[in-house]
């Protein structure tokens, strides 16, 4: 297709979540010329939906090596410690820094910041806003600090990342809201594009989370790794027939409300997790949710209960104001009743690879946020360390550009311009189908071949467009998920597998994928 325009910037970054914004923040103080890119409006991310918050040790009852070991135990031998080791480190004070820039965290009645609970932490330690709106706290306090420094590109959609004759990143091609292909041409790329949630049918992850910058970075010859690691978050409402909105994919009951006390029962009132786990329902979210699958296949029920009517009505409004809003307008009062909830997508431990500043295989490409993997989430991440890795890591890749563009060669006009093999728009639904039947919180071999048989043999289109691309990048995101998940033959975090249904420590290593010269996995 022809380029309708271009335009040139020192770094484009690519998604306005709390990684890429951070990020910003950091490069217009380092005086650099930034062009950002993002799918819808600049509120549009994972990082405007999280209820929970942010983890980062901030009482004087924790310390930096019980966040470490709690981190590494949910990642379940596959985390990188020195890069947990930077995150624990480095996190309260990337958060006294969002605290600078005008964040406001709930406090106690002493006027201290309150701290909640949530499943694998062995101490309070998630700082949160609003009760249940702290990722939307993030993202006002970030908008707030860089909107009117910058020109923001909404509707507008990566399709490539463009590279040079030597391989280095360039820019981006991207498809804006008229249907038209633009080019935004960089000394450095900044991919902050977030998860691959709506590769599934149920997720917490709103309608941009389809995976464009992991297919993108793929295409340019970025290493992507541990990407069977797809975490199923234990509490997703399952919103009764007469009540369902259009398009809505899923409700996230945050797990802090099971750290305020609420439990999981079956439709007889039985408890899910007594017996399971001695953290019971605050066990890590991939043991809660491969227990309620467990339940739900031994009953044959396609959902559970959360059972937080103990919370009281004011307890439910000052706590959890918008989830109780959420369930309300869908029918289901958890006041008086339990929720019912199943296990939905949520997040993407595995991504393309990167260090903690994001630096990727492909020079002058960096990734971070949910979008890389850089060993701290390992086989399944902490509850709330994603957004503080995202503020750790967007601040860290903005300080290093800022250096490493003084010295960097310009990279040269655009050489490779990566052609996927483009896909009908009408195959998302088979594709999310295959992954909720096949690719989902427990897997085997033979749904996994099923899988891939469904994604090796989906319809190709003539042109690109927004559905085609959207197409595109979920069955080429897909098929990396299916094959490691084939690959992986144990149960590891929250890659679970019926027929190995163990740990095998010499699987005690990473997935990584990436295209050959013929353009194939
Ligand atoms: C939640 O609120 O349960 C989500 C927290 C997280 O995914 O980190």
């Amino acid at each position: 297709a022809e380029v309708s325009w271009t335009r040139h910037c020192d770094v484009v970054v690519v998604g306005t979540g709390a990684a890429g914004l951070s990020a910003v923040v950091g490069l217009l103080a380092a005086g650099l010329d930034v062009a950002v890119v993002t799918r819808g409006e600049i509120t549009d991310s994972s990082t405007d939906w999280a209820q929970g918050g942010l983890a980062a040790v901030w009482s004087p009852d924790d310390d930096a090596e019980l966040h470490l070991n709690d981190t590494l135990v949910a990642g379940a031998g596959l985390c990188d410690e020195d890069a947990v080791r930077d995150l624990v480190v480095h996190a309260p004070d990337a958060l006294r820094r969002l605290i600078g820039l005008g964040a406001h965290f709930d406090t106690d009645a002493s006027g201290a910041i309150d701290l909640h609970l949530e499943g694998g932490h062995h101490a309070r330690r998630i700082l949160h806003a609003g009760g249940d709106q702290s990722g939307h706290e993030v993202e006002r306090t970030l908008i707030d600090s860089v909107l009117g420094k910058l020109d923001v590109l909404t509707g507008t959609r990566l399709v490539d990342v463009l590279t040079d004759a030597g391989h280095q990143a360039c820019g981006v091609r991207v498809l804006d809201d008229q249907s038209r292909i633009g080019e935004v041409s960089a000394r450095a790329v900044l991919l902050a594009t977030g998860g691959i949630g709506q590769l599934w049918p149920t997720t917490t992850n709103p309608e941009v989370s389809t995976g464009d910058g992991l297919a993108a970075a793929l295409r340019a010859g970025a290493v992507i790794r541990d990407a069977e690691f797809m975490q199923f978050h234990p509490t997703i409402l399952v919103v009764p027939p007469a009540h369902r909105i259009p398009g809505d994919r899923g409700v996230l009951i945050s797990e802090a409300v099971r750290g305020e006390g609420a439990f999981l029962i079956d439709s007889a009132g039985r408890r899910v997790m007594a017996g399971v786990h001695p953290l019971a329902d605050l066990a890590p979210r991939d043991v809660v949710s491969a227990a309620e699958q467990a339940h739900m296949a031994a009953t044959g029920e396609d959902h559970l209960f959360l059972d937080a009517t103990g919370f009281g009505a004011e307890r439910w409004e000052t706590s959890f104001p918008s989830i109780l809003a959420m369930c309300r307008e869908r029918g289901v009062d958890p006041v008086t009743e339990p929720i019912p909830v199943r296990p939905g997508a949520h997040y993407h431990c595995g991504g393309v690879a990167a260090t903690m500043s994001g630096v990727t295989s492909v020079p002058g490409l960096r990734v971070i946020g949910e979008a890389a993997c850089t060993g701290v989430q390992g086989a399944n991440r902490l509850a709330s360390n994603s957004l503080t890795e995202a503020l750790v890591m967007g601040e860290r890749a903005a300080a290093e550009l800022a250096v490493d563009l003084r010295s960097r060669p310009l990279p040269g006009p655009a050489s490779a311009r990566p052609a996927a093999g483009l896909r009908a728009a009408e195959v998302v639904d088979d594709i999310r189908e295959a992954m909720a039947d096949h690719v989902s919180v427990l897997r085997d071999a033979v749904g996994l071949a099923d899988a891939l048989r469904v994604l090796a043999d989906l319809p190709a289109a003539p042109r690109l467009d927004d559905a085609v691309l959207t197409a595109t990048n979920a069955a080429q995101v897909a098929q990396l998920v299916a094959t490691a998940a084939a690959e992986r033959t144990e149960s590891r975090g929250c890659h679970r597998r019926s027929d190995y249904t163990q740990r095998r420590e010499t699987w005690r290593l990473h997935i990584d994928q990436q295209l050959d010269e013929a353009g194939q996995v």
